[in-house]
């Protein structure tokens, strides 16, 4: 096996696509290139590099939802490596008797499985699986920590199908990573293998993207948000016949089936028209034909599948034409998936090593930095109603910009979340300009008379409520000391927070004890680290 120290792919858990730095993917693809050119050839040697050739080493696949590539292909690739692998029979498991996954799982960490392979409708099961599967290893002291690959979550992400995707693309632009212009097409509000293109596709140095869904089938606000920071260049279709109205057409087309199953009663009732914006058709080819005349350049469509059998998007007239790259596509899941389990295994290790990325998770951040007291030859001085403040705290600044009725409702959150209710003391929301001509800046402020100092927990929790605050602390009537709340990075290890996305892992619905957590993005946007919905920092609040 490998050395842990050099190798980042050894033992390592994929939740998102993101979790693979672009090096390890990079080097994933040059790997499975040449695993395929060894295939071709039958060079027995090189594909003994790639096999694990150990039947202790265990694989399994959970899939709790429907699947046959992703489940197929792995326990074809674990056949090929020459390791044991085994299938559990979810539909009749103690998970039917409300177990919950992190005991199933540790049941079958126990039996000495090293890489689970994980389908669920629940979005962030195999994070969530990674983190507590550590605390268990430690609590028994296995000899490994298992690997946690995600076969698809929900409407979240499909990372091992997007490795695929990439090393087909890869293949038809002749292995240069400078540019790809890609379509992406259907439906892009359900179909995870979408969203993980948002990173999947920042393996190429410049990335344009058309995106054709009607608005009921749109990319979601928070993966589009991500996106634009990321593309050079997004255009946005209703339809096929709107696409193929323009002049510029990407020569990488990919489909996605319409996600019947994850839809509500109002898209179903419109099925069939969202189909059609969406289907190619015979009256498209000759269209087609013309741009691919005009811009010089041969178009490919790609799928994930399966395909509708009634009602295809590609239609199986094509599947004897030029177009056809969804089923190189589909064998490649096979070689990248014989890969990534080789790799995971510590076989083929890079020869001069990826490093393991740096942790962050438990390192401590500052919450606060103290601000000097401006000597403005007068006293500064808070009131409580008409008698000026001798000790406690004043909260200012609150939600500084926003409307009078959002402060209220943010200092009330403050107050209840704080435990502020049990002092004395009161709220009022002030303006910048006394000068009615300019247009008032409001901020809230809470007074708090004879409250202690905040602990830093407390600091670090109101940091994580209200950011950009500033807390005064009064003394015979001055203000003693005074410290600017800075946004934290992260928001964890409090009861009242929750994420809102009721497939996450962590949400209470599903009473599997996840604590919610969250990672700052842009401005003041968190996502959570499971499903990665995006939250405002008021929406993470449970109050
Ligand atoms: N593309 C894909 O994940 O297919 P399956 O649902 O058949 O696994």
């Amino acid at each position: 096996m490998a050395d842990s120290i050099t190798n980042s792919w050894f033992q390592k858990s994929i939740s998102v696509i993101a979790d693979c730095s672009l090096e390890e993917r990079k080097y994933l693809f040059q790997q499975s290139r040449i695993l395929k050119e060894a295939m071709q050839e039958q060079n027995e040697e090189v594909l003994d590099r790639f096999r694990i050739s150990d039947p202790s080493f265990g694989i399994y696949e959970i899939f709790l939802e429907d699947s046959t590539r992703t489940r197929e292909s792995f326990r074809n690739a674990a056949k090929f490596l020459r390791v044991n692998v085994s299938d559990m029979i979810s539909g009749s498991s103690s998970l039917n008797k409300s177990e919950s996954f992190r005991d199933t799982f540790h049941t079958l960490i126990g039996y000495s499985n090293h890489i689970f392979i994980v389908r669920s409708k629940q979005e962030g099961l195999c994070r969530w699986l990674a983190k507590s599967s550590k605390v268990y290893c430690g609590r028994m002291g296995t000899a490994f920590i298992p690997s946690f690959v995600n076969g698809g979550d929900g409407e979240h992400e499909h990372p091992t199908q997007e490795l695929y995707d990439d090393f087909t693309f890869l293949e038809d632009l002749q292995w240069n990573y400078d540019k790809i212009h890609v379509a992406l097409i259907g439906d892009l509000l359900h179909n995870r293998t979408i969203h993980s293109k948002i990173n999947g596709l920042q393996i190429f140095n410049e990335v344009e993207v058309d995106l054709i869904a009607p608005g009921e089938m749109g990319l979601p606000r928070s993966y589009y948000q991500i996106m634009a920071e990321k593309v050079c260049n997004i255009r946005i279709f209703a339809s096929l016949d709107e696409y193929l109205e323009q002049k510029h057409v990407a020569p990488m087309w990919y489909f996605t089936r319409l996600q019947l199953e994850r839809m509500d009663e109002m898209i179903l009732r419109r099925e069939g028209e969202l189909r059609y914006s969406v289907t190619l058709r015979p009256d498209h080819l000759p269209v087609l034909q013309k741009l691919q005349d005009e811009q010089n350049c041969k178009i490919k469509f790609y799928h994930p599948m399966p395909r509708h059998k009634q009602f295809p998007v590609i239609p199986t007239f094509l599947d004897n034409t030029p177009y056809n790259g969804w089923e190189r596509q589909s064998a490649n899941g096979l070689i990248v998936r014989i890969t990534l389990l080789a790799l995971i295994a510590g076989r083929c290790p890079p020869p001069v090593g990826l490093l393991p990325r740096e942790e962050t998770e438990s390192k401590p951040v500052k919450s606060y930095e103290e601000l000097p007291i401006l000597d403005s030859g007068r006293p500064k001085v808070y009131s409580e109603g008409l008698r000026p403040i001798r000790n406690g705290i004043v909260i200012d600044h609150i939600l500084r910009g926003s409307s009078p009725p959002e402060i209220r409702c943010h200092m009330r959150r403050i107050t209840e979340l704080m435990g502020l209710d049990r002092y004395r003391g009161g709220q009022w929301v002030g303006s910048s300009h006394k000068d009615s001509h300019i247009k008032a800046i409001y901020k809230g402020l809470i007074f708090v008379p004879e409250a202690k100092p905040f602990s830093p927990e407390q600091l670090r929790k109101l940091s994580a409520i209200a950011p950009h605050i500033t807390i005064n602390y009064i003394q015979d009537g001055q203000v003693q000391s005074k410290y600017r709340l800075l946004q934290p990075p992260r928001i964890y290890g409090f009861s009242e927070t929750r994420c809102r996305n009721r497939n996450c892992i962590s949400h209470e619905s599903h009473h599997e004890g996840v604590d919610s957590e969250f990672s700052h993005t842009v401005e003041d946007n968190f996502i959570c680290i499971y499903c990665h919905t995006g939250h405002n920092f008021q929406e993470i609040w449970n109050v």
